[in-house]
């Protein structure tokens, strides 16, 4: 198992530490145990995660004499919503759940951004603890803090930045995640080697090729490198008030095209096509070399991934949505860019002439 550290301001002592590896529940109960972050544990999942893995996990952290109960929600991203937190923190009362409780937060984004938002307002904020089960969740969204709910104006527009006490990444569970899914987390790892790890886009078309993508070697090592890249961009900024942007590359254009499609695009598709956008406008602004471009498109390929914009999304409305993009700052849109890989850099000065017909280029 390895462990990485997640060093944040030294004044609140909220820094943490991720362990990685593979069938590390009883590690993790020993851990869980030996810190005392709580004098019980409620473990907020869904039920399809409840019935994959929910008695695994309880049992590991009662093997290690902690108290345990457990709330399921609905799955999917239609849970991720204001109700379902008043809903649980109903539930949370009629458990007894105090401030001697921790949320243990088993499941995919929806869960960790759904169970950490209720932990950060539960009582005033309540500890947590974060056990990813999607690769997206593991490579990418059980670190950093931030979390929330979506409401019907947007995604994610109800939430707070509230770190975990402990993230632990079992590499085991993502041997029943379906492939839409493990697809879906791949984008988030394409983007990691775009934004930061040339190597790591090396690995994965190495592993694609050989067909070993889903081996536990292999995740292992692209889990860690993306949550070591992660970290590290949440250490220097864990508000997002500059660099944390970049992990936006792929974004702006990805949740549009999502949105555009009522969300027949998973996340995962539409950021694939994001990033191809991104990379187009990289090039066509003489920023990005060609072959860099070239290589995300095999990379995003090789992983399964579109890199078109399928022919039925209105190009009007991926505009519009991109024109109302959250990250809009005044009137200017602002992408990230690469001027190479490993290179990103935010611009807010892309024509809205050009962004038109690079989505025009990459309609099927
Ligand atoms: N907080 C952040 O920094 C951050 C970053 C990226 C994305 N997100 C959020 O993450 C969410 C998407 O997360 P997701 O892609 O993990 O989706 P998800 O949580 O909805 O999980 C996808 C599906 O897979 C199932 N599942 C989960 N683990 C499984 C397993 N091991 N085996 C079988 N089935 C399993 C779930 O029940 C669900 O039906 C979005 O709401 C997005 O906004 C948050």
């Amino acid at each position: 198992m390895k462990t990485l550290k997640v060093n944040l301001d030294r004044k609140t002592n909220h820094s943490y530490e991720i362990h990685i590896g593979e069938e590390i529940l009883d590690r993790m109960g020993m851990i869980l145990a030996r810190n005392g972050w709580a004098g019980r544990y409620i473990m907020i999942t869904d039920n399809r995660i409840d019935a994959l893995h929910g008695d695994r996990v309880k049992s590991a952290l009662e093997k290690c004499d902690l108290r345990v109960d457990r709330i399921a929600v609905e799955h999917g991203e239609a849970s991720k919503v204001i109700g379902t937190v008043l809903a649980v923190t109903e539930k949370l009362t009629a458990l007894g759940a105090d401030r001697q409780t921790a949320l243990v937060a088993l499941g995919g984004g929806v869960i960790g951004d759904l169970a950490g938002f209720v932990a950060s307002i539960y009582m005033r904020g309540i500890p947590v603890i974060q056990i990813p089960t999607t690769l997206l969740a593991q490579a990418d969204s059980s670190i950093g803090g931030k979390n929330g709910v979506d409401t019907p104006s947007g995604k994610n527009l109800l939430g707070t930045f509230y770190q975990p006490k402990g993230v632990f990444i079992d590499i085991a569970f993502l041997r029943t995640l379906p492939d839409e899914s493990f697809r879906s987390g791949l984008a988030e790892v394409i983007k990691y080697g775009a934004i930061e790890s040339p190597e790591l886009l090396d690995d994965l078309e190495t592993a694609a090729a050989a067909g070993a993508l889903r081996e536990v070697s292999f995740l292992e090592r692209i889990v860690t490198a993306a949550c070591r890249i992660k970290k590290g961009i949440v250490e220097l900024d864990e508000r997002e008030l500059g660099l944390r942007r970049i992990l936006n590359f792929g974004h702006t254009v990805g949740h549009a095209v999502e949105a555009a499609s009522g969300y027949t695009l998973s996340h995962g598709e539409s950021v694939a096509i994001g990033m191809v956008a991104a990379a187009t406008l990289a090039e066509r602004l003489h920023y990005l070399p060609a072959d860099d471009r070239r290589r995300i498109v095999s990379v995003i390929r090789a992983a399964g991934l579109p890199d078109r914009i399928p022919g039925n999304l209105d190009l009007d409305s991926i505009r519009s949505r991109i024109a109302r993009d959250k990250k809009k700052e005044g009137e200017i849109v602002h992408f990230v860019l690469l001027k190479k890989l490993g290179t990103p850099f935010v611009n807010g000065g892309v024509p809205a002439e050009l962004v038109k017909e690079t989505l025009e280029g990459l309609r099927q």
